[in-house]
């Protein structure tokens, strides 16, 4: 296995990658492969520091059956050293990520990259629209989720 520690990204921490976070675990324990992953997320920017996630990223994973359990969090330069895979949401999360002067060996990736519908583009933030746009963050999720649990376990 070369990368178990994965750290998914993205700005505020309150929609995206906690919601990343929750059902790529959600679907690791359904798997029985739970302990073959460390998981966390966090956003680049400080605003949400010890928040609970949005109400809206709380519904949609409620509805969905997928359990949240997440305070905000500040990605540091210390997370580097932390965790071997990098998943970003959007190409603002890649540079904000990139200016820290992440080290050679660390992988970063786009979650979308893993979206065989519409690979490599942008997880469109939700934190500015409408409950609808909740669901559709958690659709393109599960589908790049099911994708890179794919991934990695082809490496292991
Ligand atoms: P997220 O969404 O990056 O998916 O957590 C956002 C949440 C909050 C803010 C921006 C994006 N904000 O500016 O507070």
């Amino acid at each position: 296995m070369k990368e178990n520690r994965i750290m998914f990204i993205c700005l505020g921490n309150i929609c995206r990658s906690p919601l990343a976070e929750a059902i790529f675990q959600h679907k690791i324990k359904e798997k029985g492969i739970e302990n073959k992953y460390y998981v966390e997320s966090s956003g680049t920017a400080p605003y949400h520091i010890n928040d609970l996630p949005d109400p809206r990223t709380r519904r949609v994973a409620k509805e969905r059956g997928v359990h949240m359990e997440h305070l905000g969090q500040q990605f540091r330069s210390v997370d580097f050293e932390r965790f071997d895979l990098l998943v970003v949401m959007d190409d603002s999360n890649y540079q904000n990520i990139k200016k820290l002067n992440p080290p050679e060996n660390i992988e970063i990736v786009k979650m979308r990259e893993y979206d065989p519908e519409s690979k490599g583009d942008d997880v469109p933030d939700p934190w500015y629209g409408d409950y609808s746009d909740f669901e559709k963050c958690f659709d393109i999720l599960d589908r790049a989720c099911d994708n890179l649990i794919a991934s990695l376990e082809d490496q292991a």
